[in-house]
């Protein structure tokens, strides 16, 4: 039986989660520090209200964190894997096979990895670069049109070299490119007063996942009839227990593909590049070895950013974690950033340190079988950025952030900046 009583700590309202990230953590370290794995009530704000839902095991510690992610035959992904309550019906369309456990989600995931050939990996990183290069080229011309105008960082930097990047990667032709784009932010909005932009939450995300299914079927349609080299042509023509996947799965697999891919980095590439401008040293720092620095940088930035807040589990078996008996049904919610704020892991967690060594951080979750599959990608396009920002345009100032309200990605929905001083910086 879960606990009767929820921890005088609340971590479920709205209010909470739009709070700013450092005050969050303030609450966190309590749990950490004292009740590392307590009992609080369902989530505000949730898809669907369920009077059944006892409530929710919070995870705050580093080491908890990794069991429940290596230990999939205790905890569980197959109920579903977002802290909110979800339709059924919208878990299967969108999530494919982040929300199952083996042996389909082994089957599915070798079939995505091996579609995306080392060849194709090789072939889109190489040309990341270069993307990142065109970014900065069309960003100079929006300055030197609108006369050093503020911009805004999210829509004309972070979110493009992920969208190219994915998309690239699936197959999507560059005009719908875009309407994907909002479609994947609108999946992971709901909390958001201004993605919502009056519309009512469930509404929205069906919406959302209309579009991303019609562009999904329209793009098995043509791949059918003339492959190309990318994921959806090997999908379309995959085999699994000598079946073809239907065009519901090939959906769900596009969902899940276009929501992993895009507003991961794309706020992984905005928090950095912010926390670098918040932090003079550590951007002297890299300034000074910037190749010789780089790779830790973007570690510590996926750390102190934690892109993806929480992911959820749900208990198999009774069990204990942390001396707290967990009962078979109980749903589990990890929390990654208060985990990568674990003093016991990470000397001085709220320094932003780009020296940081070793940065065991879970951004790309806890290991295990749903580890991050999209995270050696994450990685370069965050490096690109900022290889283009130190050799080009080294001198940012920015604004305040608007970060967006919600439980599951950290997300900033618009960010103000200009540049400052000269273009083109170290060489
Ligand atoms: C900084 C960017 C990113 C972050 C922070 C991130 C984070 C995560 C996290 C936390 C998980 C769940 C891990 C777990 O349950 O143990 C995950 C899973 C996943 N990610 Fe990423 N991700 C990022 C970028 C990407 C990209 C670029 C792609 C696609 C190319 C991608 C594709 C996936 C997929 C397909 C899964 C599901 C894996 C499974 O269930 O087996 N991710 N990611």
């Amino acid at each position: 039986m879960p606990p009767t009583t929820f921890d005088s700590t609340d971590i479920s309202t709205l209010a909470f989660w739009a709070l700013p990230a450092a005050q969050r953590e303030l609450r966190l370290a309590v749990l950490r520090e004292e009740r590392p794995v307590s009992w609080h009530r369902p989530a505000e704000g949730g898809l669907l209200s369920d009077e059944n839902d006892p409530g929710f095991w919070a995870i705050t510690r580093h080491a908890d964190v990794v069991h429940v992610s290596r230990h999939p035959e205790l905890f569980s992904s197959g109920f579903g894997v977002m802290f909110d309550n979800i339709p059924e019906f919208l878990l299967e369309a969108c999530s494919s096979f982040l929300a199952m456990d083996a042996p389909r989600h082994t089957l599915l995931r070798r079939l995505v990895s091996s579609a995306f050939t080392p060849r194709q990996v090789a072939r889109i990183d190489s040309q990341i670069a270069a993307q990142a290069s065109n970014i900065i080229d069309d960003l100079l011309m929006v300055r030197a049109q609108t006369n050093s105008a503020p911009f805004d960082f999210m829509e004309h930097v972070a979110s493009r070299l992920p969208m190219w990047t994915i998309s690239e990667m699936v197959g999507i032709a560059p005009e719908d490119r875009k309407a994907v784009a909002i479609s994947a932010n609108e999946m992971v909005g709901w909390n958001d007063a201004t993605t919502l932009a009056g519309r009512e939450p469930l509404g929205m995300l069906m919406e959302a996942m209309l579009a991303l299914h019609t562009a999904a079927r329209s793009l098995a349609a043509r791949r059918r009839l003339e492959p190309t080299d990318d994921l959806m042509s090997a999908l379309v023509h995959a085999e699994v227990d000598g079946q073809q996947l239907t065009d519901d799965e090939l959906s769900a697999f596009f969902v899940l593909l276009a929501v992993a891919g895009n507003d991961t980095t794309k706020n992984s590439i905005a928090h950095g590049v912010f926390a670098l401008s918040q932090h003079p040293e550590a951007r002297a720092l890299l300034a000074e070895d910037f190749e010789g620095r780089v790779g830790g940088a973007v570690e510590e930035m996926f750390r102190w950013a934690t892109p993806v807040m929480t992911f959820r589990r749900t208990a198999t078996a009774d069990c204990e974690l942390s001396g707290t008996s967990i009962a078979v049904g109980d749903k589990v919610v990890m929390f990654y950033a208060a985990a990568n704020r674990d003093p016991s892991v990470f000397p001085e967690p709220n320094r932003f340190d780009i020296l940081r060594s070793p940065n065991l951080h879970l951004g790309f979750g806890g290991g295990g079988p749903h580890f991050c599959m999209g995270a050696s990608l994450a990685r370069t396009q965050v490096k690109s950025i900022l290889r283009e920002f130190h050799h080009r345009v080294p001198n940012l100032t920015f604004g305040e952030p608007t970060f967006q309200v919600g439980n599951f990605i950290h997300g900033i929905s618009s960010l103000p900046c200009t540049i400052t001083g000269t273009i083109g910086g170290a060489s």
